[in-house]
């Protein structure tokens, strides 16, 4: 299943969006230019994991020097604090300790951008409307309003901005 989270410009780096599909909660995250995504399912008791906090990785070669990476960073469980990384879901609690379930991000143009719709979600067009034709007509004491719903060809009407 494919899920149209948000447009790249309407998600700011730093950014969170929880996205509910059916039964499934996705906690999807934008660290600098780069998108995470993760299943919002705590391995250790099921905690709303991607509603923790989040910080930068930190590394260091030696004693008293280290390095800050701002495009990795790691998420906090807010129930009892377990770690993962954001990228991969790996925990860091300790070796055999279950990943988080991360999932692949990809930008995509706008016109491919055609996941699955979550119901009742609406879309922008082109749309297709069943209109019919309406006339005025003279018949027995007057003017009568007639619709004819006889069918015809669709019509496309334009989706914004868009002419006919
Ligand atoms: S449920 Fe997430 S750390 Fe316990």
């Amino acid at each position: 299943m494919r899920i149209v989270v948000a447009r790249v410009e309407d998600f700011a780096p730093g950014e969170r969006k929880i996205v509910t599909r059916g039964r499934r909660s996705i906690g999807v995250f934008r660290v600098g230019d780069r998108f995470y995504a993760l299943n919002n399912h705590c391995p250790h008791l099921g905690g709303p994991l991607c509603q923790g906090r989040t910080q930068a990785w930190v590394r260091s070669s030696t004693p008293g020097s280290y390095q800050r990476e701002d495009e990795q960073a790691l998420i906090a469980c807010p129930w009892h604090g377990w770690e993962y990384d954001l990228a991969t879901g790996q925990s860091f609690l300790g070796p055999g300790e279950p990943p988080a379930r991360s999932y692949e991000v990809s930008i995509e143009p706008g016109d491919d951008c055609a996941g699955e719709p979550a119901p009742g979600e609406r879309r922008p067009g082109p749309f297709v409307a069943e209109t019919f034709d309406v006339t005025v007509e003279r018949f027995g004491s007057g003017d009568h309003v007639v619709v004819d719903t006889t069918p015809r060809s669709t019509r496309t009407v334009p989706s914004q901005g868009e002419s006919q």
